[in-house]
């Protein structure tokens, strides 16, 4: 294979997985290895900064060395490095960036920073196999972030605007305290999407408030008014239009602080402990273990208040989610949605969103699931664009955690 084949080496560290991958041309993945830190972090219930570098150093090496052997392709062989440079945290960035910048600078090659989020994006028209529409609204909704951007492609290069985001917390942040708090494993969301196939998702309802981000003359952030939750309220759309500038913004903390309510005043604190200590046996014996498999063994400890109330807190998260993409999607004329992200992965939002499409004759696109959380294939193929359109990174590429898109 030869240099000029559109190879490029895609590397990624921003949070708690070391990644590598090499992809041809934007579309073919030729390798794509995870080295996943979860069994470390779920030790302490959450992903532990030091700890994720410390890894990040143990595996970038091994991971990168997989990923060429897995492609069989030489290091002359490929046309660009495609690194990571944020948002993420700044010691785990700083691992992948330092060691993409060595190997672009011994090599020769160009080097290619790729935004994190600009990376979820681009999971999707890796893996279809047609073209994307444009304008194309983008949800991105992971363990860090949710996100809309509006996509529009001018001259081979993605142009982003953002124009929705959480004001507090992710989805899958919400996911994964939520799970927390009612003493299941981490991290949350695969467990909450298990369990709730088996609850009634009618059985509590919990409401959205109305977000309004107010941008009056001189308003800063603290004085927009905190978004309100309620277990049973009039449904409202939430929108922010003040300005003209329209946006479609998420909130999250609050249905968490609802479930701590409904649970202490349900009486299910003990159940919870219960579950807490005797998964925390389950698990010690077997890391990595499932919702299902646990359930199999041990079907007590998901009584069915539990099973209801995972099945509602997961229906109102999506019903919040597809109402704002929707929102967005009418607002902008966008002509396909796609949505990546960890949370991508949830079966009802795939199920919900891709049925409320069809019937407003919209497209809507996922990655596969091994792509809808964090690898580096992603960002190999955020970079060929990039690579088309000769922008590479130069010596002095940063991380910055706080990296914006659009
Ligand atoms: O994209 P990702 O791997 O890392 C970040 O950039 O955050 O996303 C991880 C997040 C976690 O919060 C996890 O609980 C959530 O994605 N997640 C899910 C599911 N699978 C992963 N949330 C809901 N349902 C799932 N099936
Ligand atoms: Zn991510």
């Amino acid at each position: 294979m030869r240099s000029g084949s559109g190879l490029i080496l895609g590397i990624e560290s921003s949070c708690d997985e070391t990644a590598a991958a090499v992809v041809r041309a934007g579309g073919e993945v030729l390798a794509n290895v995870v080295a996943s830190q979860i069994a470390l972090h779920a030790h302490y219930g959450g992903v532990v900064p030091e700890l994720a570098s410390r890894e990040h150093l143990r595996n970038i090496v091994p991971v990168v060395r997989a990923a060429m052997a897995e492609a069989r392709v030489a290091f002359d062989d490929l046309d660009a490095i495609a690194v990571t440079e944020g948002p993420g945290l700044a010691g785990a960035l700083l691992v992948g960036i330092t060691y993409a910048k060595a190997l672009a600078l011994g090599l020769g090659k160009p080097l290619i920073a790729v935004n994190h989020l600009e990376g979820h994006i681009h999971a999707v028209p890796m893996e279809s196999r047609h073209a994307l529409e444009m304008p194309l609204l983008a949800l991105v909704v992971s363990g860090g972030h949710t996100h809309l951007y509006l996509a529009e492609e001018r001259e081979g290069v993605w142009r982003y605007r953002n124009i929705g985001r959480t004001v507090d917390d992710a989805a899958g942040e919400a996911f994964d305290k939520v799970a927390k708090l009612l003493g299941l494993g981490y991290p949350g969301g695969p467990w909450m999407d298990a369990l709730a196939a088996r609850g009634d998702p009618r059985a509590v309802e919990f409401k959205f408030g109305e977000i309004r981000r107010r941008r009056l003359a001189g308003a800063t952030e603290k004085q927009i008014p905190p978004p309100r939750y309620e277990m049973t309220n009039q449904e409202e759309e939430s929108r922010d239009d003040s300005s003209g500038a329209r946006h479609f913004d998420f909130s999250f903390s609050g249905i968490k602080t609802a479930v701590l309510r409904y649970v202490q005043g349900h009486g299910m604190r003990e159940r919870v402990e219960a579950r807490r200590a005797a998964l925390a046996e389950m698990l010690a014996n077997k890391p990595g273990m499932k919702a299902g498999d646990a359930m199999a063994l041990r079907s007590e400890l998901f009584d069915a208040q539990t099973l209801d109330l995972i099945a509602s807190f997961q229906f109102a998260v999506v019903g919040n989610l597809m109402r704002q993409t929707f929102a967005a999607a009418q607002a902008f004329g966008a002509r396909g949605i796609v949505v990546s992200g960890g949370v991508a992965a949830n079966s009802e939002l795939r199920r919900r969103l891709a049925e409320e499409a069809a019937r407003r004759g919209l497209r809507v696109e996922f990655p596969s699931l091994a792509m809808s959380t964090d690898n580096a294939a992603m960002i190999a193929a955020a970079a060929w664009p990039k690579f088309v359109a000769g922008e590479f990174a130069d010596e002095g590429l940063v991380a910055t955690p706080q990296l914006k898109l659009g």
